[in-house]
């Protein structure tokens, strides 16, 4: 009953005419019955999104467009920053909150990301919550209480109902970027873990809510990720930027 939902993060890559043609390629490489299967994101820098948008509705793709991060207010004197309804005016579905990259580099706290979320929810998008556990912290054993408060921060004060609706992805930082995965098991658990989390805050709606994998997913590697219960899809970075690349983690089961 939870569609896979497949989301590339592009980070600080792809200028707005490499940005045409990567979206143009992905669609070349997809047909009907993958889109069936699975939901297929992008999530180009901002500066792209207009022309990803434009190549979309031209070519009639069916690629869902994402945004990386948003600021909480609906405008103002923010010198620097994006509001929701500037996004959703370019026909974007998916607003990646809280990841980690944010979290370190540009001091997105947990009461930031919560606001964040609420913004995305009130503009009628739909956020993909991050969490995710250092290295340090998953030797010294405090991954679920990271990640649990990770996720009650993010989710506090919304419904059930949009808890049903959203995305949470599950990104181990040790793994973003460095071609090491979580295994197949550890993953899987810590899906599980995210889900009992969200259970716990809105009971049943838990079941609806999409919950991705992040942290160097290949097509090496996406089938046996896939094949967890409770891992819905993945967000996926380094390999989504070529599209050939993407498209075989897109298409996981051929
Ligand atoms: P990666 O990035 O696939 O390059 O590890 C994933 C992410 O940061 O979302």
């Amino acid at each position: 009953m939870r569609k896979d939902l497949i989301v590339g993060n592009w980070k600080m890559h792809a200028t707005h005419l490499e940005t045409i043609q990567m979206v143009q390629k992905l669609g070349y490489r997809l047909d009907h019955p993958d889109y069936e299967r699975v939901d297929v994101a992008v999530c180009p820098p901002f500066t792209a999104l207009r022309s990803a948008q434009t190549v979309i509705e031209t070519d009639h793709l069916q690629i869902k467009l994402g945004a990386q991060n948003v600021y909480f207010e609906e405008k103002g004197a923010y010198t620097g920053e994006v509001a929701p309804g500037m996004l959703s005016a370019l026909s974007v579905t998916f607003v990646i909150i809280g990841h980690s990259e944010r979290r370190e580099y540009f001091g997105d706290t947990d009461e930031i990301v919560n606001r964040k979320v609420k913004a995305v929810l009130a503009a009628g998008m739909t956020p993909i919550l991050c969490c995710g556990e250092t290295e340090q912290e998953r030797e010294d054993g405090v991954t679920e209480e990271k990640i649990g408060r990770q996720v009650r921060a993010g989710l506090a004060g919304l419904t059930e109902e949009q808890i049903a609706g959203l995305v949470v992805a599950y990104e181990p930082i040790w793994a973003i970027g460095t071609g090491r995965t979580a295994s197949d098991d550890d993953a899987g658990a810590m899906a599980t873990f995210v889900r009992t989390t969200i259970a716990d805050i809105a009971g049943d709606a838990a079941e609806s809510t999409r919950i991705l994998y992040g942290g160097s997913m290949n097509p090496g590697n996406v089938a046996g990720l896939m094949a967890k219960r409770d891992i819905d899809g993945g967000l996926v970075g380094g390999a989504s930027l070529d599209p050939d690349t993407f498209a075989s983690v897109i298409r996981y089961w051929v």
